[in-house]
């Protein structure tokens, strides 16, 4: 009898054991289980384009706006290779202004490269009612001194990117349809542009359809916690992975991407405040995949290096050393950095310090193709 009640101990405590450790592996695992795109395995509801899809009327009404400042005429020239969006905020003048300084400036690309670019900061109103008509009273002045602003008359703020989002693809395909390529990017952006107008004009000697490039997001998922900027609820955004994206900070598309991409949102549900997610669901509408590029970087500057220089596109979190960075990343010492054998080898030994160091994480790529 004694004997028995230990043996049905013995195989309590197994049994607890057993079942801890399990629980406990589901814990450790819950993180990374969250990730998994349970529509691949038929564990979730599915993915359904059409809960997106709602009237012409309807989607209007998202971007319902009218200008206070507008260039209709930007873009008249025929031959424009690139329409670069800059989203900026309205209080951020002198982050404008360093833009204008540096890779934005138009008569330098024109002169120095060669094609003509169009650069035009997207604001909306500003968001506190008490600081809107000093501020928009410099915005008319700016922007009569530099002719570069379009702005509408919602309230800029995080929340409605989306907003902002529409009215570039609105505004592209309204005044500057034949531009080649549509850019959109931030104003604390580094943008290399010599190096991005060469790989465009790449790009365009194959012939560019179906054209989407950026940093790119996979099997990404709505962030559940609600002190995140990036919540999104479940009654926003009821599946658990987010179609294909590029981060919103930059990316290209071609300009048939564009004019579909605006097209597909006339009947879309844009209430999804995320600019770069509603742009993914709007090109799976259209059956358009991003396509990643390795030196389009991620959230955090791009290591200071000329061999880095040679071959960076975007960089991210510039407020302050724009034309410092500019200077030296487009220096005609960059150029050679990595000629010949002992150049080759010394920068590729560089690359692999730099961007294989934990410290670098989230710049570009540590792997083969970005080192070699
Ligand atoms: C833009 O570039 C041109 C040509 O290189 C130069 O003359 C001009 O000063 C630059 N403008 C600004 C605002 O830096
Ligand atoms: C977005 O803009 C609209 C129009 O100005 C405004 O009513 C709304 O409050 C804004 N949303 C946020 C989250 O700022
Ligand atoms: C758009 O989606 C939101 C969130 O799911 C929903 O509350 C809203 O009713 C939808 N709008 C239309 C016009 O269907």
């Amino acid at each position: 009898m004694v004997g028995m009640i230990r043996r049905v101990h013995k195989w309590h405590f197994l049994h607890l054991l057993s079942t801890c450790l399990v629980l406990s592996g589901i814990m450790v695992c819950w993180d990374k289980l969250s990730v998994i795109p349970y529509h691949y395995l038929g564990l979730g509801p599915s993915f359904k384009i059409n809960s997106w899809t709602i009237s012409r009327e309807e989607a209007c009404k998202f971007s319902d706006h009218h200008y206070l400042i507008n260039h209709k005429d930007k873009c008249e020239s025929d031959n424009v290779l690139l329409l670069l969006f800059v989203k900026s905020s309205p209080q951020n003048f002198a982050r404008r202004q360093g833009v204008r300084l540096t890779w934005g400036n138009e008569s330098y690309i024109e002169s120095e490269l060669g094609v003509s670019v169009k650069v035009l900061f997207v604001l909306g109103v500003h968001s506190q009612p008490e600081s809107r008509r000093l501020i928009q009273s410099q915005l008319y002045q700016e922007d009569q001194k530099y002719h570069d602003l379009i702005q509408q008359s919602f309230i800029d703020s995080f929340h409605n990117l989306t907003t902002k989002l529409l009215l570039q693809f609105n505004w592209a395909h309204t005044h500057c349809s034949l531009a080649q390529f549509l850019m959109s990017t931030d104003d604390d952006m580094f943008i290399h542009m010599p190096n991005l107008v060469h790989y465009l004009q790449q790009v365009n000697q194959v012939g560019a359809r179906d054209f989407w490039v950026g940093r790119v997001f996979i099997n990404s998922g709505p962030v559940r916690y609600k002190s995140n900027k990036y919540y999104v609820s479940p009654q926003l955004y009821p599946w658990v992975t987010y179609p294909a994206y590029t981060g919103g900070a930059a990316y290209v598309v071609s300009r048939d991407v564009a004019s579909r991409i605006h097209q597909a949102s006339l009947t879309l549900n844009a209430s999804i405040h995320i600019d770069d997610v509603f742009m993914g669901i709007c090109a799976l509408v259209i059956g358009v995949t991003p396509e990643a590029h390795d030196f389009f970087s991620g959230e955090r500057k791009s290591p200071y290096h000329p061999c880095i220089y040679k071959q960076m596109i975007t960089s991210h979190g510039h407020e302050t050393d724009l034309q410092e960075l500019w200077k030296k990343a487009t220096s005609p010492e960059v150029q050679n950095v990595d000629s010949g054998f002992t150049g080759k080898l010394y920068c590729s030994l560089t690359k692999l310090r730099l961007l294989c160091s934990p410290f670098n994480l989230n710049t570009y790529p540590c792997k083969p193709s970005t080192i070699f």
